[in-house]
């Protein structure tokens, strides 16, 4: 055999053992390891989270827990809460609602939706604590649309209430 059949025949040989390692290398034939760390039962990133356990309570209170119906308001509307709430409305909600919440907000005619007039007599007459889930929540549209986003991770659970309490003094001033 010449040389170069000799190579040939050694290389094919360390090619076909070569790629068999591979296999296992890439995961092709995966092997359960145990001493790979990420082969655990434990919660992986990205994965879709867990049944949020029976009788627990969620982090933001016991507003949250499903088929309570709505929740009542636990912060008295002195002069703090709502100098708090009026704060952080014009931070967070003006620029929709309108400063003085009648909905006229600069950016309210860019909207797929028109924003609430939080002054008018259909959303006074509601409960605080459907107000307190809107604010939470958001509202989606009937195609899904986002109308008004969910501001449960902007704002704290003390900020929304105080929001609910300045929202009850915006009335409609009267026609002259
Ligand atoms: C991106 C614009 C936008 C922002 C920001 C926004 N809203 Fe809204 N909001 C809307 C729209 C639009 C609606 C009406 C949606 C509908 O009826 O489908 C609405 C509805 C509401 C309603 C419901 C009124 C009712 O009669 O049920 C409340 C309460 C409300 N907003 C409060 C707030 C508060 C408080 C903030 C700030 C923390 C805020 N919104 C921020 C757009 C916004």
């Amino acid at each position: 055999m010449s040389f170069y059949k000799r190579l040939a025949v050694v290389l094919a040989v360390v090619g076909v053992l070569g790629s068999f390692v591979m296999l296992f290398a890439m995961d092709v034939i995966k092997l359960d390891w145990i001493t790979f760390m990420e082969i655990q039962p434990s919660y992986k990133p990205m994965e879709s989270p867990r049944p949020v356990a029976a009788r627990s309570i969620p982090i933001e209170g016991a507003a949250y827990i499903a088929g309570q119906g709505v929740p009542e308001n636990p912060v008295v509307s002195d002069d703090f809460s709502v100098e708090r709430g009026k704060l952080i409305f014009s931070v967070t909600c003006a620029h929709c609602h309108g400063a003085a919440g009648d909905g006229t907000g600069v950016i309210a005619g860019a909207l797929v939706f028109p924003p609430a007039n939080l002054t008018s007599e259909l959303t006074q007459s509601k409960p605080d604590g459907s107000l307190f889930l809107t604010i939470s929540n958001g509202i989606q549209g009937a195609g899904g649309q986002i109308h008004m986003p969910a501001l449960n991770e902007d704002l704290s659970v003390r900020d929304r209430w105080d929001l609910v309490n300045y929202i009850r003094t915006l009335k409609a001033t009267p026609a002259p």
